[in-house]
Protein backbone atom coordinates (compact mmCIF):
# COMPACT_ATOMS: atom_id res chain seq x y z
CA UNK A 1 0.00 0.00 0.00
CA UNK A 2 1.15 3.15 -0.71
CA UNK A 3 2.29 5.40 2.09
CA UNK A 4 0.28 8.49 2.91
CA UNK A 5 1.66 10.45 6.11
CA UNK A 6 -0.74 13.72 5.43
CA UNK A 7 -2.26 15.45 8.43
CA UNK A 8 -0.32 12.54 11.59
CA UNK A 9 1.45 13.58 14.13
CA UNK A 10 4.77 12.48 15.13
CA UNK A 11 4.55 11.68 18.65
CA UNK A 12 6.93 8.30 18.92
CA UNK A 13 8.20 5.66 16.86
CA UNK A 14 5.26 3.22 17.60
CA UNK A 15 2.85 4.94 16.11
CA UNK A 16 4.49 4.17 12.50
CA UNK A 17 5.19 0.97 10.28
CA UNK A 18 8.01 0.34 9.00
CA UNK A 19 7.03 0.97 5.54
CA UNK A 20 6.68 4.88 6.87
CA UNK A 21 9.48 5.13 8.66
CA UNK A 22 11.42 4.30 5.60
CA UNK A 23 9.38 6.66 3.61
CA UNK A 24 10.29 9.15 6.09
CA UNK A 25 14.24 8.42 5.49
CA UNK A 26 14.15 8.12 1.64
CA UNK A 27 11.88 11.36 1.57
CA UNK A 28 14.98 12.59 3.51
CA UNK A 29 17.60 11.60 1.41
CA UNK A 30 15.68 12.86 -1.42
CA UNK A 31 15.50 16.55 0.44
CA UNK A 32 19.26 16.32 0.92
CA UNK A 33 19.99 15.91 -2.47
CA UNK A 34 17.88 18.49 -3.33
CA UNK A 35 19.06 21.34 -0.99
CA UNK A 36 23.13 19.81 -2.01
CA UNK A 37 22.41 20.84 -5.74
CA UNK A 38 19.96 23.44 -5.62
CA UNK A 39 16.82 22.21 -6.74
CA UNK A 40 14.87 22.17 -3.51
CA UNK A 41 11.04 22.68 -4.27
CA UNK A 42 9.00 24.55 -1.79
CA UNK A 43 6.03 22.16 -1.16
CA UNK A 44 5.15 24.33 2.49
CA UNK A 45 4.17 27.84 1.01
CA UNK A 46 1.75 29.82 3.18
CA UNK A 47 2.18 27.30 6.24
CA UNK A 48 3.03 28.39 10.02
CA UNK A 49 4.36 26.15 12.07
CA UNK A 50 4.79 26.97 15.97
CA UNK A 51 7.50 25.88 17.94
CA UNK A 52 7.49 25.39 21.43
CA UNK A 53 10.39 24.68 23.52
CA UNK A 54 9.94 24.14 27.32
CA UNK A 55 13.48 22.83 27.41
CA UNK A 56 16.77 24.44 25.21
CA UNK A 57 17.48 23.20 22.43
CA UNK A 58 20.05 24.00 18.98
CA UNK A 59 19.77 21.20 16.71
CA UNK A 60 16.05 20.58 17.12
CA UNK A 61 14.80 23.93 16.98
CA UNK A 62 17.12 25.11 13.90
CA UNK A 63 16.14 21.76 12.15
CA UNK A 64 12.12 23.19 12.36
CA UNK A 65 13.16 26.96 11.51
CA UNK A 66 15.39 26.14 8.66
CA UNK A 67 13.44 23.37 7.24
CA UNK A 68 10.47 25.79 7.16
CA UNK A 69 12.32 28.30 5.58
CA UNK A 70 13.61 26.57 3.05
CA UNK A 71 10.08 24.83 1.95
CA UNK A 72 8.52 28.76 1.95
CA UNK A 73 6.79 28.42 5.17
CA UNK A 74 7.42 30.89 8.70
CA UNK A 75 7.47 30.15 12.17
CA UNK A 76 6.67 31.57 15.45
CA UNK A 77 9.39 30.16 18.45
CA UNK A 78 7.81 30.34 21.92
CA UNK A 79 9.91 29.71 24.87
CA UNK A 80 9.75 28.35 27.74
CA UNK A 81 8.98 31.99 29.73
CA UNK A 82 6.75 33.40 26.44
CA UNK A 83 3.96 30.98 26.51
CA UNK A 84 1.11 30.36 28.56
CA UNK A 85 1.21 26.90 28.48
CA UNK A 86 1.82 25.27 31.67
CA UNK A 87 1.55 28.09 34.04
CA UNK A 88 -1.78 29.77 32.99
CA UNK A 89 -3.01 27.68 30.41
CA UNK A 90 -3.94 23.57 29.69
CA UNK A 91 -1.73 21.43 27.29
CA UNK A 92 -5.90 20.73 25.46
CA UNK A 93 -6.94 24.74 25.21
CA UNK A 94 -2.89 25.52 23.71
CA UNK A 95 -3.68 23.01 21.25
CA UNK A 96 -7.16 24.30 19.97
CA UNK A 97 -6.02 27.84 20.09
CA UNK A 98 -2.55 27.16 18.19
CA UNK A 99 -4.25 24.75 15.78
CA UNK A 100 -6.69 27.79 14.91
CA UNK A 101 -3.96 30.01 14.04
CA UNK A 102 -1.09 26.86 12.45
CA UNK A 103 -0.61 24.72 10.27
CA UNK A 104 1.51 22.27 12.52
CA UNK A 105 2.64 22.21 16.10
CA UNK A 106 5.78 21.26 17.37
CA UNK A 107 6.62 20.73 21.37
CA UNK A 108 9.74 19.96 23.25
CA UNK A 109 9.18 19.42 26.76
CA UNK A 110 8.99 17.00 30.00
CA UNK A 111 6.24 15.55 29.75
CA UNK A 112 4.97 12.89 26.94
CA UNK A 113 1.68 13.37 28.50
CA UNK A 114 1.63 17.08 27.10
CA UNK A 115 2.46 16.27 23.40
CA UNK A 116 -0.17 13.54 23.62
CA UNK A 117 -2.82 15.78 24.52
CA UNK A 118 -1.64 18.89 22.66
CA UNK A 119 -2.21 16.25 19.37
CA UNK A 120 -5.14 15.02 21.04
CA UNK A 121 -6.97 18.65 21.26
CA UNK A 122 -5.46 19.74 18.06
CA UNK A 123 -6.40 19.61 14.54
CA UNK A 124 -3.20 20.19 12.93
CA UNK A 125 -0.33 17.94 13.48
CA UNK A 126 1.46 17.69 16.44
CA UNK A 127 5.42 16.97 16.32
CA UNK A 128 7.74 15.80 19.16
CA UNK A 129 10.85 17.73 19.46
CA UNK A 130 11.92 15.72 22.87
CA UNK A 131 10.36 14.34 25.66
CA UNK A 132 11.99 12.72 28.53
CA UNK A 133 10.37 9.47 26.64
CA UNK A 134 10.98 9.69 23.66
CA UNK A 135 13.15 11.19 20.72
CA UNK A 136 11.38 10.17 17.58
CA UNK A 137 12.73 13.21 15.15
CA UNK A 138 16.40 12.36 16.36
CA UNK A 139 16.08 8.67 15.24
CA UNK A 140 15.21 9.64 11.63
CA UNK A 141 18.45 11.59 11.30
CA UNK A 142 20.26 8.56 13.30
CA UNK A 143 19.08 6.02 10.68
CA UNK A 144 19.86 8.46 7.43
CA UNK A 145 23.17 8.90 8.94
CA UNK A 146 23.76 5.53 9.60
CA UNK A 147 22.73 4.43 6.24
CA UNK A 148 24.72 6.95 4.96
CA UNK A 149 27.75 5.29 6.15
CA UNK A 150 26.28 1.59 6.36
CA UNK A 151 28.31 1.06 2.85
CA UNK A 152 25.27 -0.10 1.03
CA UNK A 153 23.30 -1.70 4.01
CA UNK A 154 19.58 -1.41 4.61
CA UNK A 155 18.22 -1.06 7.33
CA UNK A 156 17.55 -4.19 8.35
CA UNK A 157 21.12 -5.49 8.24
CA UNK A 158 22.12 -2.29 10.42
CA UNK A 159 23.89 -3.38 13.68
CA UNK A 160 24.50 -0.55 16.59
CA UNK A 161 25.52 -0.35 20.01
CA UNK A 162 24.07 2.00 22.79
CA UNK A 163 26.19 2.58 25.79
CA UNK A 164 24.59 4.53 28.34
CA UNK A 165 21.00 5.58 30.21
CA UNK A 166 18.94 3.34 28.73
CA UNK A 167 15.88 4.79 30.55
CA UNK A 168 16.47 7.95 28.96
CA UNK A 169 14.76 9.87 25.56
CA UNK A 170 17.42 8.05 23.47
CA UNK A 171 17.61 4.77 25.15
CA UNK A 172 13.99 3.90 24.94
CA UNK A 173 14.33 5.65 20.91
CA UNK A 174 17.19 3.96 19.96
CA UNK A 175 15.47 0.21 21.15
CA UNK A 176 12.86 0.88 19.72
CA UNK A 177 13.35 2.23 16.58
CA UNK A 178 15.63 -1.06 15.51
CA UNK A 179 13.52 -2.78 16.90
CA UNK A 180 10.68 -1.58 14.43
CA UNK A 181 13.44 -1.29 11.34
CA UNK A 182 14.49 -4.60 12.14
CA UNK A 183 17.61 -4.18 12.77
CA UNK A 184 20.55 -5.73 15.16
CA UNK A 185 20.07 -3.58 18.48
CA UNK A 186 22.67 -3.68 21.30
CA UNK A 187 21.87 -1.87 24.68
CA UNK A 188 24.27 -1.89 27.31
CA UNK A 189 24.20 -0.37 30.76
CA UNK A 190 23.82 -1.12 34.08
CA UNK A 191 20.62 -3.09 35.26
CA UNK A 192 19.70 -0.11 37.30
CA UNK A 193 19.58 2.26 34.15
CA UNK A 194 17.46 -0.54 31.57
CA UNK A 195 14.26 0.44 29.67
CA UNK A 196 10.97 -0.61 31.42
CA UNK A 197 9.72 -3.83 31.33
CA UNK A 198 6.67 -1.96 29.37
CA UNK A 199 9.69 -0.19 26.71
CA UNK A 200 10.99 -3.89 26.30
CA UNK A 201 7.61 -5.27 25.65
CA UNK A 202 6.93 -2.72 22.60
CA UNK A 203 10.82 -3.72 21.67
CA UNK A 204 9.74 -6.96 21.44
CA UNK A 205 6.26 -7.00 19.88
CA UNK A 206 8.11 -4.76 17.15
CA UNK A 207 11.11 -6.98 16.60
CA UNK A 208 8.96 -10.14 16.45
CA UNK A 209 6.92 -8.37 13.22
CA UNK A 210 10.36 -7.16 11.55
CA UNK A 211 12.76 -9.55 12.63
CA UNK A 212 15.20 -7.55 14.73
CA UNK A 213 17.94 -8.60 16.99
CA UNK A 214 17.71 -7.07 20.09
CA UNK A 215 19.96 -7.36 23.00
CA UNK A 216 19.98 -5.69 26.27
CA UNK A 217 23.08 -6.44 28.53
CA UNK A 218 24.93 -4.89 31.08
CA UNK A 219 28.28 -6.28 29.61
CA UNK A 220 29.68 -3.65 27.10
CA UNK A 221 31.87 -6.45 25.73
CA UNK A 222 28.72 -8.23 24.68
CA UNK A 223 26.95 -5.53 22.99
CA UNK A 224 29.98 -4.11 21.20
CA UNK A 225 31.03 -7.19 19.35
CA UNK A 226 30.78 -6.73 15.68
CA UNK A 227 28.62 -3.65 16.15
CA UNK A 228 28.96 -1.26 12.79
CA UNK A 229 28.38 1.76 15.10
CA UNK A 230 28.46 2.65 18.56
CA UNK A 231 25.76 5.68 19.86
CA UNK A 232 26.09 7.37 23.47
CA UNK A 233 24.50 10.25 25.16
CA UNK A 234 25.07 12.25 27.62
CA UNK A 235 24.81 10.36 31.34
CA UNK A 236 21.96 12.89 32.60
CA UNK A 237 19.01 14.58 30.79
CA UNK A 238 18.22 17.82 30.72
CA UNK A 239 15.70 18.36 33.52
CA UNK A 240 17.36 15.73 35.82
CA UNK A 241 18.86 17.33 39.09
CA UNK A 242 22.92 18.25 39.20
CA UNK A 243 22.81 16.09 42.44
CA UNK A 244 22.53 12.62 39.95
CA UNK A 245 25.53 13.39 38.70
CA UNK A 246 27.77 11.47 40.99
CA UNK A 247 25.85 8.25 41.33
CA UNK A 248 25.37 8.70 37.05
CA UNK A 249 29.10 8.64 36.60
CA UNK A 250 29.94 6.15 39.11
CA UNK A 251 27.58 3.79 37.53
CA UNK A 252 28.37 4.61 33.81
CA UNK A 253 31.95 4.94 33.83
CA UNK A 254 32.24 1.20 32.52
CA UNK A 255 30.40 2.09 29.88
CA UNK A 256 32.44 5.04 28.44
CA UNK A 257 33.15 5.53 25.06
CA UNK A 258 36.82 5.64 24.48
CA UNK A 259 39.45 4.41 21.96
CA UNK A 260 39.28 0.59 23.93
CA UNK A 261 35.16 0.19 23.26
CA UNK A 262 35.56 1.39 19.30
CA UNK A 263 38.36 -1.29 19.02
CA UNK A 264 36.29 -3.92 20.82
CA UNK A 265 33.75 -4.29 18.32
CA UNK A 266 36.05 -5.99 16.14
CA UNK A 267 35.29 -3.58 13.02
CA UNK A 268 38.44 -1.38 12.07
CA UNK A 269 35.45 1.08 10.48
CA UNK A 270 33.07 1.08 13.15
CA UNK A 271 31.23 4.87 12.89
CA UNK A 272 30.89 6.81 16.71
CA UNK A 273 27.64 8.52 16.85
CA UNK A 274 25.73 11.05 19.71
CA UNK A 275 23.02 13.35 19.33
CA UNK A 276 24.78 15.97 20.92
CA UNK A 277 25.53 17.83 22.78
CA UNK A 278 28.43 16.00 24.26
CA UNK A 279 30.94 16.45 27.33
CA UNK A 280 34.06 15.36 25.90
CA UNK A 281 35.78 18.33 27.30
CA UNK A 282 35.87 21.05 29.48
CA UNK A 283 34.83 23.94 27.19
CA UNK A 284 31.68 24.43 28.49
CA UNK A 285 30.11 25.03 32.41
CA UNK A 286 28.77 21.93 32.93
CA UNK A 287 31.43 19.92 31.30
CA UNK A 288 34.31 21.92 33.40
CA UNK A 289 32.70 21.20 36.21
CA UNK A 290 32.30 18.10 36.26
CA UNK A 291 35.60 17.37 34.86
CA UNK A 292 37.19 18.60 37.52
CA UNK A 293 35.01 17.21 39.92
CA UNK A 294 35.23 13.42 39.04
CA UNK A 295 38.42 13.33 37.55
CA UNK A 296 37.40 12.49 34.34
CA UNK A 297 40.13 14.70 32.50
CA UNK A 298 39.76 12.77 29.32
CA UNK A 299 35.88 13.10 28.96
CA UNK A 300 32.84 11.46 30.53
CA UNK A 301 30.21 9.65 28.01
CA UNK A 302 33.14 9.95 25.04
CA UNK A 303 36.72 10.97 25.74
CA UNK A 304 38.01 13.49 23.27
CA UNK A 305 40.12 11.59 21.29
CA UNK A 306 37.77 9.47 20.34
CA UNK A 307 35.72 12.85 19.55
CA UNK A 308 37.96 14.05 17.56
CA UNK A 309 38.79 11.13 15.76
CA UNK A 310 37.92 10.67 12.11
CA UNK A 311 35.50 7.86 13.49
CA UNK A 312 32.97 10.75 15.15
CA UNK A 313 30.09 10.99 12.35
CA UNK A 314 28.07 12.78 14.89
CA UNK A 315 28.16 16.06 12.86
CA UNK A 316 26.64 14.52 9.85
CA UNK A 317 24.00 13.09 12.20
CA UNK A 318 23.38 16.79 13.62
CA UNK A 319 23.22 17.96 9.80
CA UNK A 320 20.77 15.00 8.93
CA UNK A 321 17.78 16.47 11.43
CA UNK A 322 17.71 19.40 9.37
CA UNK A 323 16.89 16.89 6.25
CA UNK A 324 14.90 14.75 8.31
CA UNK A 325 12.82 17.16 10.41
CA UNK A 326 12.05 18.97 7.18
CA UNK A 327 10.71 15.29 5.65
CA UNK A 328 8.22 14.86 8.55
CA UNK A 329 6.54 18.45 7.96
CA UNK A 330 6.57 17.92 4.33
CA UNK A 331 4.72 14.52 4.52
CA UNK A 332 2.83 16.04 7.31
CA UNK A 333 1.43 19.34 5.62
CA UNK A 334 3.11 19.64 2.70
CA UNK A 335 1.58 20.06 -0.85
N1 LIG B 1 20.13 16.28 19.54
C1 LIG B 1 19.31 17.29 19.92
O1 LIG B 1 18.10 17.12 20.11
O2 LIG B 1 19.93 18.48 20.02
P1 LIG B 1 19.31 19.82 20.64
O3 LIG B 1 19.05 19.56 22.09
O4 LIG B 1 20.35 20.86 20.39
O5 LIG B 1 18.02 20.11 19.92
N1 LIG C 1 19.02 12.56 26.69
C1 LIG C 1 19.33 13.93 26.32
C2 LIG C 1 19.13 14.13 24.84
C3 LIG C 1 19.48 15.51 24.35
C4 LIG C 1 19.26 15.71 22.90
C5 LIG C 1 18.46 14.88 27.12
O1 LIG C 1 17.25 14.63 27.22
O2 LIG C 1 18.99 15.85 27.64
Amino acid sequence: MPVNLRDRDFLKEVDFTTAELQYLLDLSADLKHAKRTRTEVPRMSGRNVALIFEKTSTRTRCAFEVGCYDQGARVTYLDPTSSQLGHKESAADTARVLSRMFDAIEFRGSAQETVETLAEFSDVPVYNGLTDEWHPTQMLADYLTMLEHGKGRVAADISYCYLGDARSNMGHSLLVMGAIMGSDVRIAAPKALWPSAEVRAIAAERAAMSGARITITDDPAEALRGAAFVHTDVWVSMGEPKEVWDERVALLTPYQVNAATLASTGDPDVRFMHCLPAFHDSNTVVGKEILERTGMSEGLEVTHDVFESPANIAFDQAENRLHTIKAVMVATIGD
